[in-house]
């Protein structure tokens, strides 16, 4: 590229490609004095340009096919914001073979197919960006990547189950009335399992787990869990135990070497990082041996954030900046299959409304060396049924779950126990 205009593709123009358009277009942009570079956007693909949607968009922006965008000189950066794997992932590796730079904001893409993007990016020495696929946590991308030794990395990485969550407690709402509120809202998709099944939070942790640690986990790789089965009534049990509850997504280095990844619901300290980070806010903390713990709060999707974090990628481009994609191979994962590391546990379960319930709980958890933090029973507002709601001492989390399958078997359990980490 010797010009200092580039020409620029969008593939899709839906929330963040009409976010990266109006900045790019935007008057009050910086980017030519600050930078001395210029970004023109050339080509737009969607699947139907006469959508009125697209109403106020120069017709002739909209190309045909992919074949005019990867086969016009006039552009040098393509960036892909349509989501999916599939056309995507063809576009992304036409687009590299035809030696123009791609950006990405998919993250589903990325944690399925991103040591191929990025190696097909390496050989071809075009930049790959994709700080848009990890928005909220890219301004701390170059400081995890340059870590020598990181031990953990944790975050709230969607905003919508946050935004779920701070309402259900803010506001002492159920996840049904919370769920359909964000959704009319347009925080929550009509299909929102990606969100509060911690789909997408998977996503970002596998990207992130890559740049901090140099090994990409398989999504089966990370357990995963959402937070459908939080219930009001824990946010309140938490919040007497000075805790708040978040869908956290964490990689943990073990005493083998290996890394630990989980996403699931945990408690995380009332006073702590994650719980200032409300509603559709993000919040990520890492904690380097040699650095020490750093972190942030940062909104994590929506247009603007969202294109800011590809503006980021398009300064880095133009600067030269190398692609911070550890190379790795499938081979070289060394992901835990079962989880070590000791942690504190919260547990609610529903039990008979008798004396002696609670010694045979604990007796069963003591058999398994499952010692009891701190115990609470709400007064019963049933004859026959009561709350107990414990915080088990360190245990390894396949320690406590054999250990709460024998406490399901007790005459004394209704149903199973509800189970969550806590940080
Ligand atoms: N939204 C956010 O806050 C956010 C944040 C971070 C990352 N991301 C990622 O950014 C990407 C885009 O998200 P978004 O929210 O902007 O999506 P969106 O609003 O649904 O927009 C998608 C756009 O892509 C077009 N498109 C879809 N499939 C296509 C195909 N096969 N061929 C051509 N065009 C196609 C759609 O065009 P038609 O409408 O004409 O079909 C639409 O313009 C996703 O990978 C998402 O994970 C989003």
């Amino acid at each position: 590229m010797s010009s200092t205009t580039y020409g620029v593709a969008l593939l899709g123009f839906g929330t963040v490609g009409r976010g990266v358009y109006d900045l790019l277009n935007s008057k009050a942009s910086p980017i030519k004095q600050k930078h001395g570079a210029d970004f023109q956007v050339r080509h737009i693909l969607v699947r139907n340009p006469k959508n009125p949607k697209y109403g106020d968009i120069p017709q002739e922006l909209f190309a045909e096919d992919i074949g005019t965008i990867i086969g016009s000189g006039a552009v040098d950066i393509v960036i892909e914001v349509m989501g999916g794997i599939e056309p995507a992932r063809s576009h992304i590796l036409s687009a590299l073979k035809s030696g123009k730079h791609v950006i990405t904001a998919n993250k589903s893409l990325l944690a399925e197919c991103g040591c191929e993007i990025a190696r097909r990016a390496k050989e071809a020495d075009l930049y790959l960006g994709y700080s848009a696929a990890i928005t909220g946590a890219h301004q701390l991308a170059d400081s995890i990547a340059n870590s020598v030794m990181v031990r953990s990395l944790r975050g709230v990485f969607n905003g919508t189950s946050n935004y779920i969550l701070t309402k259900m407690d803010e506001e002492r709402l159920d996840f049904d009335a919370v769920l359909r509120q964000a959704q009319d809202a347009g925080y929550a998709e009509a299909d929102p399992s990606a969100d509060v099944d911690g789909i997408d939070t998977r996503n970002k942790l596998a990207i992130l787990t890559n740049l901090a640690f140099g090994i990409f986990p398989a999504p089966e790789q990370i357990q995963t869990s959402g937070i459908r089965n939080v219930h009001r009534k824990d946010i309140e049990f938490a919040a007497g135990l000075g805790y708040k509850i978040k869908l956290v997504g964490e990689s943990l280095l073990n005493a083998d070497d290996r890394i630990e990844a989980q996403v699931s619901a945990c408690l995380v300290p009332a006073d702590g990082l994650f719980a200032r980070a409300r509603g559709i806010n993000n919040a990520i903390e890492v904690d380097d041996m040699f650095r020490g713990l750093q972190g942030m709060i940062a909104e994590g999707a929506g247009a603007n954030p969202t294109a800011m974090a590809i503006y980021t990628d398009l300064v880095n481009l133009i600067k030269g900046k190398p692609l911070l994609w550890p190379v790795v191979k499938g081979s070289e994962r060394r992901v835990a299959a079962h989880h070590k590391l000791p942690r504190r546990y919260y547990v609610r379960m529903e039990v008979k409304n008798c004396p002696g319930t609670l010694g045979e709980i604990s007796r069963t958890l003591g058999r398994h060396g499952i010692n009891i933090g701190s115990v609470h029973q709400p007064e019963a507002s049933s004859q026959t049924a009561a709350q107990i709601v414990l915080t088990c001492g360190s245990a390894a989390r396949g320690a406590i779950e054999k250990a709460l399958r024998d406490v399901a078997q007790l005459d004394e359990a209704i149903g199973e126990p509800f189970l969550l980490p806590i940080i």
